[in-house]
């Protein structure tokens, strides 16, 4: 069977739907048919549409987004400090995103923050509009330690195109791991993007505040490798 033209690969549709209880959290779902079967995306689907931003967030861009939030520690310390920032976080686990969401929601001060189960390459790509976003934070990322599950790594020349298209004009990208082949993996991903241009080798945490998993990595010692790149647009 050969694929639709237009495509690279087989692909879902997809649509960004609104949580019942909680008005800041939002679902990336696949589009189902009367068989509840997902849809599959062909040439003539139109293209998604990007979300409006200041719709969506309530004040107008650029936005920050983090990439894998996990239970939320940096990012809702990180918006307590920046109330009125949009902020977008991603979180691919539901249980996981849940209880991010619960701690935004326990916060109502964080009026401008968006929390989106999903994957993020696909909301990049699908979602989001060009030259949105003045920020993009990647904390300790699934390390995908074997070889052949290194395509599951978010850190790939796909997903950095995506930063590139959405990223205004000197935004920058924040990047840590504990890992360090998948550091020094990054690392050389990072060299062969000439408009990526590396302002801090060793950074250190941003403004100050650690990851969960940062936080107990640290706490028996392991190494962190963190850095900040400057982001040139097309
Ligand atoms: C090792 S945890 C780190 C969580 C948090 N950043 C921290 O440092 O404490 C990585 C998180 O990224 C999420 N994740 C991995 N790939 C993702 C993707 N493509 N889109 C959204 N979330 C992703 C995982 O579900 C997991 O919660």
């Amino acid at each position: 069977m050969s694929l639709p033209s237009g495509l690279s690969s087989y692909e879902f549709q997809r649509a960004l739907t609104p949580s019942h209880d909680l008005k800041h959290y939002f679902h990336l779902r696949l589009l189902k048919d009367d068989a509840d079967l997902p849809l599959l995306r062909t040439e003539n689907t139109p293209a998604t549409t990007p979300i409006d931003i200041p719709a969506f967030f309530g004040v107008p861009g650029p936005i920050e987004i983090e990439v894998g939030c996990g239970k939320g520690t940096f990012m809702t310390s990180y918006c307590e400090r920046h109330p009125d920032m949009p902020f977008l976080a991603l979180e691919k686990e539901a249980e996981i995103a849940y209880i991010a969401a619960g701690r935004v929601a326990r916060r109502p001060q964080l009026k401008h923050v968006r929390l989106v189960l999903g994957d993020a390459l696909i909301f990049f790509r699908d979602f989001l509009p060009d030259a949105c976003t003045k920020a993009v934070h990647v904390y300790f990322p699934d390390p995908w330690p074997k070889k052949r599950h290194h395509k599951h790594r978010i850190m790939q020349e796909e997903f950095l195109d995506q930063v590139r298209r959405i990223s205004t004009p000197d935004a920058l990208f924040f990047f840590g791991t504990d890992h360090e082949e998948y550091n020094l993996e990054t690392q050389e991903l990072f060299k062969r993007m000439p408009w990526l241009e590396m302002i801090d080798p060793k950074a250190e945490p941003t403004e100050g505040i650690q990851t969960n998993f940062e936080i107990k990595y640290r706490k028996i010692g392991k190494p962190i490798y963190r850095c900040v790149l400057r982001v040139h647009p097309p």
